[in-house]
């Protein structure tokens, strides 16, 4: 979380808005409420350039309740879609969809430890898909697509880790959804932006709180929303557009990430197996040559408040992950560090 925003929230915990309450305690459906949310979307649209084609949900129950809800929402039973699988996000999706649906797997870039995004000619496309399903940005792996795939089906989107943190072609997708807990605010809060079309289509016993539908027909409300982290998302917002938007923050991001990855390129010590071309602007993951000083390298950083730096338990190693709330100043330590503890190590 930016430190601007949480300090802006410290400020109005006890009194918001002068209304001697804190915004958690009160009501969703109060006017304060209701017009805050309004404005958190408002944003969103500005930041994203969503048009009117689209609904804005904020949704409970994180990204992964998505992969759930995609195949609910938009195909019936035996229905075929398709998906991709570049990385542990996507491998889950896929492995939650075959719950619902028929899965077509269109690639997969398994085989190489998913440290590439397989080549377009070799990918297999089923015919009348319901959808499209992939994983822009691999927050395990640190794979990141470099295009926006071109298929038939709409293209629904998990922007988990990328959303925000750069400029996107909104109108390519027919779904874009992200857990807020990267770029966007706390933890428990999902975004889902769905193009109108593709609504009114859940399935006829779709759980009612998961249903994309009744949601929008009910300004994200049907049940209570997380109030508190729909209010920081909107702050989140309001910081970025002050910030100068996508572009600004897509500049800060690409700077962020060359450091590290230069750094890494240019030593013996660390490495990234990563496809440059597809190397991920917001996961940096690095191993170490002598696995057995990983203890020391995570106690000598958290020395130096340079914390979660472990890797996924998944994948081991280590991982930045640098998204916009990470100053350039901070990865800047993180690369002075490593340079030090590289040279103790010799
Ligand atoms: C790309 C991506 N998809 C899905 C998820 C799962 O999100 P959640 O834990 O909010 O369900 C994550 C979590 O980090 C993620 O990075």
């Amino acid at each position: 979380m930016p430190t601007e925003v949480l300090e802006r929230a410290q400020s109005e915990l006890l009194d918001w808005q002068g209304s001697g309450a804190s915004v958690m305690e009160v009501s969703h459906r109060s006017k304060a409420f209701v017009e805050t949310k309004r404005r958190a979307e408002e944003s969103l649209r500005r930041l994203l350039g969503i048009s009117d084609s689209y609904r804005v949900l904020f949704l409970q129950g994180g990204a992964s309740q998505q992969f759930s809800s995609i195949p609910i929402n938009l195909a019936g039973p035996g229905d075929v879609v398709d998906q991709l699988v570049t990385g542990q996000w996507s491998k889950k999706a896929r492995a939650e969809a075959s719950r619902y649906v028929d899965v077509n797997l269109v690639a997969s870039s398994e085989s190489s430890n998913f440290t590439t995004i397989p080549d377009v000619a070799m990918w297999s496309w089923s015919s009348g898909a319901a959808y499209c399903h992939y994983c822009p940005n691999e927050t395990i792996g640190g794979l990141e697509f470099d295009f926006v795939p071109v298929t038939e089906a709409p293209l629904v989107a998990d922007m988990s880790s990328t959303i925000l943190s750069r400029p996107i072609d909104v109108d390519a997708f027919g779904v874009i959804y992200a857990g807020a807990q990267k770029n966007i605010g706390p933890a428990g809060l999902c975004i889902a932006i769905v193009h109108n079309d593709l609504l009114g289509r859940a399935r006829t016993d779709a759980p009612s709180t998961l249903n994309w539908t009744l949601a929008a027909e009910n300004e994200s409300m049907y049940n209570t929303p997380p109030t508190y982290a729909i209010y920081l998302a909107g702050l989140v917002f309001e910081w970025l557009e002050h910030r100068g938007g996508l572009v600004a923050m897509e500049a800060v991001n690409r700077q962020k990430a060359e450091m590290l990855y230069s750094l890494i390129d240019q030593s013996d010590f660390y490495s990234n197996p990563t496809e440059p071309r597809y190397r991920s602007l917001m996961n940096v993951p690095f191993t170490l040559a002598r696995p057995e000083l990983d203890a020391l390298f995570l106690e000598h950083a958290e020395q130096e408040s340079l914390l979660n730096l472990k890797g996924h338990r998944s994948v081991g190693g280590m991982r930045a992950s640098i998204y916009n709330a990470v100053e350039k100043s901070s990865v800047e330590a993180l690369c002075d560090f490593m340079h030090r503890f590289e040279q103790q190590q010799a």
